[in-house]
């Protein structure tokens, strides 16, 4: 690897899960249009193409019921192409959403036995991902939730996934991993309805939990854009509140099922804007890419799309540098009140006795007047497009 692609793939911190590159494209409607990827190919391709990193589900690596012998055997090999590539495992997380055994979830099963085996999968797994470096456990809990209001008592299974999530941490703390817990949200697929199914479901969750310090969010642009929510504002709140501890990337057209597209290739100006705010607020995290190479394409039209996602990050970032230094940008951000919220309601020192006292403030306020003020977003806004567009 050349110093300037190793210092560029460190900027960008561009990660994939195994899963993604590796979808063999089997859909509900039909079978798989591609032959399975090995992920030692993988992980050699995605450092050719300027990544940083992989991420993986216990299965994608470690076919699901393998003994020892041959999960030790597989492990090795991806630890070899590691080595040989110097591409990192920044997080890693498990796959309780295929076997059959996961039908009606893993933490919050009506079965028993499924929620203990459950457990039991994500803690072999911790060891690996400890053993692998990681430094964030993902928690997509796909299966957890239901089709009908009847099937379980809700309040009931968020005691149980409460319980598993109490019990995961406690067990990281006393094996002193470095592993901080990611919560993913989605409102639905493959469930009718999921639990946690947006971010500010979970954030509510987390703050419920024992070891809350350690858990904190993996958000995914399509997953809140199927249930209407603006993907910025999420992000923005889950910075608020310190909790963006990963983030999901990829594209989705509104409110269907989940497209798992291209970055960038759903809502674009959303994407311009995200890139905007994660560049701005320091998020440190990794850029990780959880989409589906659509099932129309080959091999190639895989690696394509891969590099897409990291082209279409990177256009953004320039562009979104670009605009926030435009002087007309900021004069139209001055104008429009932009810098104005920054300001405290309340003066220094101000209580609501002296806000009370203040006539300026409602006796004398002319409300019409005031009323009277044009915030002048549509020129800001327009101007976020002439940047997105490259016409500034
Ligand atoms: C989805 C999810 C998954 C999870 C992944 C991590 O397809 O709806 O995004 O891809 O991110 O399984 O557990
Ligand atoms: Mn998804
Ligand atoms: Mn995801």
């Amino acid at each position: 690897m050349t110093t300037s692609a190793s210092s560029r793939s460190q900027k960008d911190k561009f990660t994939f899960g195994l899963w993604t590159v590796g979808w063999q494209a089997r859909d509900p409607f039909g079978d798989a249009t591609r032959a399975p990827l090995d992920p030692v190919e993988a992980v050699h391709k995605l450092s050719e193409l300027g990544a940083y990193g992989v991420t993986f589900h216990d299965d994608d690596l470690i076919p699901f019921g393998s003994d020892d012998k041959a999960r030790d055997a597989c492990i090795a090999r991806f630890q070899k192409a590691l080595a040989e590539t110097g591409m990192k495992v920044p997080m890693v997380t498990t796959n309780l959403f295929t076997h059959p055994v996961f039908k009606d979830g893993g933490f919050t099963s009506n079965d028993r036995s499924v929620r203990r085996y459950a457990l039991r999968k994500v803690m072999r797994n911790l060891d690996l991902a400890a053993q692998l470096g990681a430094h964030t456990y993902v928690f997509w809990g796909g299966r957890e939730g239901a089709e009908y209001d009847g099937s379980k008592c809700v309040q009931t299974a968020l005691d149980r996934f409460r319980e598993g999530m109490n019990l995961l941490t406690t067990y990281c703390k006393d094996k002193g991993y470095d592993l901080r817990f990611a919560i993913e949200p989605k409102p639905n697929e493959p469930r009718g309805d999921i639990l946690l199914p947006t971010i500010g479901h979970a954030l509510a969750f987390i703050d419920t939990l024992e070891h809350k310090e350690m858990v904190g969010l993996n958000p995914e642009v399509g997953h809140e854009q199927m249930a209407g929510l603006n993907f910025v504002h999420g992000i923005a709140q889950a910075l608020w509140h310190k909790k963006l501890f990963h983030i999901d990337l990829n594209g989705q057209r509104g409110i269907k099922y989940d497209q798992d597209l291209v970055f960038g290739h759903g809502d674009l100006l959303n994407a311009f804007f995200l890139v905007d705010l994660l560049e701005s607020a320091g998020y440190e995290g990794p850029r990780h890419f959880d989409y589906k190479p659509s099932r129309t394409e080959d091999y190639e039209g895989v690696w394509a799309s891969a590099a897409a996602n990291m082209r279409t990050y990177r256009l953004l970032r320039e562009r979104a540098e670009k605009f926030r230094q435009d002087p007309e940008v900021q004069a139209a951000r001055k104008a429009s009140g932009w810098d104005e919220l920054a300001q405290p309601t309340l003066g220094a020192g101000e209580d609501y006795k002296a806000l009370l006292a203040d006539k300026s403030a409602y006796e004398d306020f002319d409300a019409d007047r005031v009323a009277q003020r044009g915030f002048a977003f549509v020129r800001l806004n327009q101007l976020a497009v002439d940047h997105l567009l490259g016409s500034r």
